[in-house]
């Protein structure tokens, strides 16, 4: 990995700190992008809750991807990137007035409305502006998604989308305010998504959904399928690219879009998942009972993925050639769940040895916290080094 990348450019930097090969995510982009061009009517989104590093978001938005925003906050930061604001769908289960209204003025292209709740709120928050605003039901399709339990979102109950069986009572809604427009329907049954046979399940659904809503003449401008599809986390360098023509195939062959219907994806996790590495340094190399710890400088704050859904990554170590031995390696906080992984063969480690916690560019540096008053990991592109 990082052949555009040497040991001495990363050794400059205060570690730990995540380091995004730009190359990579252009290529990933590309491959997006020559996919697409062969399906007029798709236009994927980028979901920037993935990752919200303000250099990769510029670089996203100049490959010509639109955005897909959950607060007021993304919206502000895909807006500074260059997204523009009517490329921009807003999705999410709690939105405050203050991220309504932040919506409505800049004319974001659609609502992804969560709640007939909300669709009262957006509705009166759009009247006292004199607006209309543009929404689109998430649909809760309950469809399962072979994924991890925390990260499948659409099963029956959830507290995402709007249930199956409310979905007439919330069309009806719609269709009564006067100052929202319904334009569409939003799915999204999870993430970290291998096998294409859960999307074709998402698929058929929604071929039944459209079927009954055409019956009774609404008509639906565009379908949402949301994000989801998976990268290969275990061989990150055999598969740097995710199946991208698998998933747009899969759509094109078994979504019935009507005429003049336009279908949007939402992929984060695909786009930058591969580009992104965590950096980090070995601090002690430990002896235990019976197994040895690799206590690194990165902890739980700064890569929260394997604490959290026990998430496998695979680690390399940057700086040492010496045959392999098996470790834990472990960050310096004080959890017990603040471990990368367990039992692994790395190259020898030693004090100050650079170690890289692979495909960590989505769900790493953007869910990075504080606690222990530890400071936030700074994020380099190729070209910052
Ligand atoms: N659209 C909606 C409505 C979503 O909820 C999500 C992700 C996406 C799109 C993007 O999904 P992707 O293409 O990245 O799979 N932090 C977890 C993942 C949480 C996903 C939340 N929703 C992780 O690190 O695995």
């Amino acid at each position: 990995m990082h052949q555009l990348v040497s040991l001495d450019k990363l050794s400059t930097k205060q570690t730990p700190f995540y380091y995004y090969d730009t190359a990579l995510l252009k290529e990933t982009l590309q491959a997006i992008k020559t996919e697409i061009e062969q399906y007029e009517r798709f236009q994927v989104h980028y979901a920037v809750k993935a990752n919200a590093n303000a250099k990769l978001l510029n670089i996203i938005s100049q490959a010509g991807l639109e955005a897909d925003c959950v607060s007021g906050g993304e919206i502000l930061a895909a807006i500074d990137a260059g997204f523009s604001p009517n490329k921009i769908v807003y999705a999410g289960v709690g939105k405050s007035d203050w991220e309504i209204a932040l919506g409505i003025d800049q004319e974001i292209l659609c609502f992804n409305v969560e709640s007939i709740a909300e669709l009262e709120v957006i509705n009166e928050i759009a009247e006292k502006k004199g607006k209309i605003a543009r929404i689109a039901l998430r649909i809760n399709p309950d469809v399962e998604a072979h994924t991890h339990a925390n990260i499948t979102t659409g099963l029956a109950e959830n507290k995402f989308g709007i249930a199956l069986c409310e979905m007439k009572t919330a069309l009806e809604a719609c269709l009564r305010m006067k100052n929202v427009r319904f334009t569409g329907l939003h799915f999204h049954i999870g993430s970290q998504i291998l096998d294409m046979r859960d999307f074709v399940s998402l698929c058929d659904r929604i071929n039944q959904l459209q079927e009954e809503l055409h019956q009774h003449h609404v008509h639906v401008e565009s379908i949402n399928v949301g994000g989801g599809l998976g990268v290969n986390y275990e061989h990150p360098d055999q598969q740097p690219i995710p199946d991208f023509k698998a998933y747009f195939q899969t759509y094109a062959q078994h979504l019935k879009l009507y005429p003049h219907q336009t279908l949007h994806f939402e992929l984060g996790r695909s786009i930058v998942a591969q580009c992104g590495s965590l950096i980090t340094k070995v601090l002690y190399v430990k002896q235990g009972v019976r197994k040895k710890f690799c206590i690194v400088d990165a902890g739980m704050t700064d890569f929260i993925r394997p604490a959290l859904y026990q998430s496998r990554h695979q680690i390399e170590n940057l700086s040492s050639n010496d045959a392999h031995e098996t470790y834990d390696v472990v960050g310096p906080i004080c959890e017990s769940s603040d471990v990368f992984a367990k039992a692994i063969d790395l190259n020898q480690c030693h004090r100050c040895d650079l170690l890289a916690i692979r495909s960590a560019g989505a769900y790493g540096e953007v869910m990075a916290s504080q606690y222990n008053c530890r400071k936030l990991p700074k994020g380099y592109l190729t070209e910052d080094l």
